[in-house]
C-alpha cells in the first residue's frame, strides 16, 4: 500500500514523464524553487486561468480585468509596507546549516497534535461502529483531552508570539517542545532573525545612476495604484472589483514541495472595492463563491476547508484560507482577505495623489475598503494534478495511472486514433481532427497497439479517445473510449463535436458556481 509522501514522488515523477513540470534549467541541475510547465501542463495551466478568468470578468459584470506590470515605481512598496515588514522569521540548525521558517515548524507541530487526536478517533470510530458518538468522545476520552489541552497550550503562545513580533519566544516554543531538525536529527538551533523575501535588481545604467527596483512580490499592487484609472475611464460605480494573473516572485527560505512554495509563480487576484462598513458582508460573500469555484471541479467536497488567520496582517479585519487536501496534508491554495482601506490610504499618503471615491447614492467621498482573493497558479495546478493522480487496478491483473481531471481543464480534450497505419484510416482520422480542432486541443496518434495508446492518453488525462477503423470507413461511425469508465460507445462522427463539448465546456462549471 503507497503511502501519502510515496503518492507525492510518484506524482512528481509523473508530471514530469508526461510533460507536465521540468525543474528549471535542468540540464544545469535545476535552480531552487524554479519549475518550468511543460506540453501538457501549460495547456493545463491555461484551462486553469481561463476558468478563473472567466469565472471573475464574465460571471461578474462589475469586475473588469487588468495586466499590470512586474517592475513597479519602488516607493509602491514602500507604501505597501513591503520593504519594512514583508519578512518571514527564520531559524537555522548549527549542525545540518539548514535554514527553516521558525513558524512552519511550529505549524508542522501543531498539525502533528491534530493528526494524533484524529488517529484517537478514527480508531475509536472502528472500535465502536454505529454507536459511536464523536463529539462526546473528543470532550471526555483522556488521552484527546491530553493532547488537545498540550495543542491549545502551544497554539496560544505561538499566536501571541507573532502578534507580539517575539522572535525570542518564537524561538522558545521550537526549545521547549523539543522540535528537532528533520535533517541532523539535533536541536542545536540559531536565533530566530527576520528575513525579507522580496528580490531587487537595478534600473538604469550606472551613468546616469541606477534606482533600486523589486520584483513584485504580490500583483495586488498593481491593482491598487490602478485603481483610480479604472474606476474612471470605465466609468465603474462601487461595488466593483479588478481582477489580475501575472507573475510574482519571493526569495522563500525553505522552498519544499514541489510547486507548492517556489520563488517564481503566478497569482490570480481580485481587488473588490466597496463601502466603508459593508466589508464583512463582501468577505463573506466571495468566500462562498470562491469555494464553489473550487467545489464544481468535483475533486470531493471533504478535500476543502477554511483556515481563519492565526495572526491578522496589521492593515486586515478578516482574513481566511481555503485549503486543499494535498498528499502532505490540508494546504493553503486561496486567500481571502478584508484589507479595509489600508493599500488605498497608503498609496494616498505616499504619492500625494487624491484617490478618494465619490459615492453619488451616499452623496459622500471614502477611500473605499477593499476585500481580495487571492489565488496561485501553482498551487492551484497542484491540488488538481494531486486530485485527479489515480491508479487503478485492472481486471486481468493490469494496472494504470490515469489523470481524472475535469474535462474542462483537461489538457488535452480529444485523442485520435486509426486503428491501423494503412487501409486509408489515418486519412479519415485526419480528417476528424482537421473538424474538431477548431474548438478542442486534440492530438493525433497512430502509433504502437490500442491499448499502449489508450493508457497514454490516461496518464494525460485525455477525456475521450476516437478510434478509427476499417468500418468506419463505410459507415461513419467510430468508437469513443470514455476515460474513467473505460467504456467504449460506437457514434456517428457528426455528434462528436457535440458529444466533446458538452463535458468539455466550462460553462458546466460556471453555472454550478452560480446556480448552487
Ligand atoms: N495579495 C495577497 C497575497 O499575496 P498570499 O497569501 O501571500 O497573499 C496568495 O498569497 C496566494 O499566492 C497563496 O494562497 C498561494 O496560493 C500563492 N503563493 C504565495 N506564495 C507562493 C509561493 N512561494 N509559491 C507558490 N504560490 C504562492
Amino acid at each position: 500500500m503507497s503511502t501519502q509522501s510515496d503518492v507525492f514522488k510518484k506524482l512528481i515523477a509523473h508530471s514530469k514523464e508526461y510533460g507536465f513540470v521540468f525543474p528549471s534549467s535542468e540540464i544545469y541541475d535545476g535552480l531552487g524553487a524554479v519549475y518550468d510547465y511543460g506540453q501538457n501542463g501549460v495547456e493545463l495551466k491555461n484551462n486553469i486561468k481561463k476558468y478563473w478568468w472567466d469565472s471573475m470578468v464574465l460571471l461578474n459584470e462589475n469586475v473588469v480585468g487588468i495586466d499590470a506590470a512586474i517592475f513597479m515605481h519602488p516607493t509602491t512598496w514602500k507604501a505597501s509596507g513591503h520593504v519594512d515588514a514583508f519578512n518571514d522569521p527564520l531559524i537555522d540548525n548549527k549542525d545540518s546549516k539548514k535554514r527553516y521558517r521558525a513558524d512552519v515548524l511550529i505549524e508542522e507541530l501543531l498539525a502533528k497534535y491534530d493528526e494524533k487526536i484524529d488517529r484517537e478517533v478514527e480508531k475509536a470510530k472502528k472500535r465502536f461502529g454505529e454507536s459511536f458518538d464523536e463529539k462526546m468522545y473528543r470532550e471526555t476520552n483522556p488521552r484527546v483531552l491530553e493532547n488537545q489541552a498540550k495543542r491549545d497550550e502551544i497554539h496560544a503562545r505561538f499566536v501571541k508570539a507573532l502578534n507580539d513580533n517575539d522572535l525570542d519566544e518564537l524561538r522558545q516554543i521550537i526549545v521547549d517542545n523539543e522540535i528537532v531538525c528533520p535533517i541532523s536529527g539535533t536541536r542545536n538551533w540559531t536565533d530566530v532573525r527576520q528575513f525579507n523575501l522580496m528580490f531587487s535588481t537595478e534600473m538604469g545604467s550606472t551613468a546616469e545612476g541606477s534606482t533600486k527596483i523589486y520584483l513584485r512580490p504580490e500583483t495586488a499592487q498593481g491593482i491598487f495604484v490602478n485603481y483610480l484609472n479604472v474606476q474612471k475611464t470605465g466609468r465603474m460605480r462601487i461595488p466593483f472589483g479588478i481582477a489580475q494573473i501575472g507573475k510574482a516572485f519571493r526569495n522563500e527560505i525553505v522552498a519544499r514541495q514541489f510547486i507548492f512554495r517556489m520563488r517564481e509563480f503566478e497569482q490570480m487576484e481580485m481587488q473588490f472595492f466597496v463601502r466603508p462598513g459593508e466589508e464583512i458582508e463582501w468577505f463573506e460573500h466571495w468566500k462562498d463563491i470562491r469555494l464553489k469555484w473550487h467545489k464544481a471541479l468535483g475533486m470531493g467536497e471533504h478535500k476543502y476547508r477554511f483556515h481563519d488567520h492565526d495572526k491578522l496582517a496589521h492593515y486586515a479585519n478578516a482574513a481566511t484560507d481555503i485549503e486543499f487536501e494535498m498528499p502532505f496534508g490540508f494546504k493553503e491554495v486561496e486567500g481571502i482577505h478584508s484589507r479595509t482601506d489600508y493599500d488605498l490610504s497608503q498609496h494616498e499618503k505616499f504619492s500625494g495623489k487624491n484617490i478618494k471615491y465619490f459615492d453619488p447614492e451616499l452623496n459622500q467621498s471614502y477611500v473605499p475598503y477593499v476585500v481580495e482573493t487571492s489565488i496561485g497558479v501553482d498551487r492551484m495546478f497542484l491540488s488538481i494534478m494531486a486530485g485527479a493522480y489515480t491508479e487503478e487496478e485492472l481486471e486481468g491483473g493490469d494496472s494504470r495511472v490515469v489523470l481524472k481531471f475535469h474535462p474542462a481543464l483537461a489538457p488535452v480534450k480529444a485523442a485520435i486514433l486509426p486503428l491501423v497505419r494503412k487501409d486509408g484510416l489515418p486519412e479519415k482520422a485526419r480528417e476528424i481532427m482537421d473538424e474538431l480542432k477548431f474548438d478542442f486541443k486534440c492530438v493525433y496518434d497512430e502509433k504502437d497497439s490500442i491499448g499502449k495508446r489508450y493508457r497514454r492518453q490516461d496518464a494525460v488525462g485525455t477525456p475521450f479517445c476516437i478510434t478509427v477503423d476499417h468500418q468506419t470507413l463505410e459507415d461513419n461511425m467510430v468508437t469513443i473510449r470514455y476515460r474513467d469508465s473505460m467504456e467504449q460507445d460506437r457514434v456517428a462522427i457528426s455528434d462528436l463535436h457535440k458529444i466533446i463539448d458538452e463535458q468539455v465546456n466550462m460553462k458546466n462549471l460556471f453555472k454550478k458556481i452560480v446556480t448552487e
